[in-house]
């Protein structure tokens, strides 16, 4: 475990069940993006990319469904639990996003968003 953290984003950036904000990042060697939302007041983060074929969830940084209560993969439609990244519809059965470790502090009297990297993700 590393005490190494990134800055996403000012905390207002994030709105419950609102836009995510993207920062790009390496998997395994790979060049994709990583996806971060708030969702009941919670600060919560995925590798962007979805387990049925790869594709990344977001259209534009929309990812939730109009109703804000699942994260929507814009390819093909499979549903996933934004608080733990349970897939609950679609090809992808059964699966789950991969989380990130996220938190929120105070820096330079602004909260921000702050991710943690771990294993196999890694900043760009
Ligand atoms: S790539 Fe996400 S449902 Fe097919």
């Amino acid at each position: 475990m590393t005490d190494f953290t990134v800055t996403v984003c000012p905390s207002s950036d994030l709105v419950d069940g609102g836009l995510a904000c993207k920062l790009p990042v390496q998997h395994a060697g790979q060049a994709t993006t990583a996806l971060f939302i708030r969702y009941n007041g919670q600060a919560r983060g995925y590798l962007n990319r979805c387990p049925h074929a790869g594709s990344e969830l977001d259209w534009e940084g929309h990812v939730f469904t109009r109703a804000g209560d699942l994260l929507m993969c814009a390819r093909h439609g499979a549903t996933f639990k934004p608080d733990t990244g349970d897939c609950t519809g679609g090809p992808c059965l059964p699966s789950r996003l991969s989380a990130l470790h996220v938190s929120e502090e105070e820096r330079d009297g602004k909260r921000v968003v702050l991710w943690r990297p771990e294993g196999k993700t890694q900043p760009a």
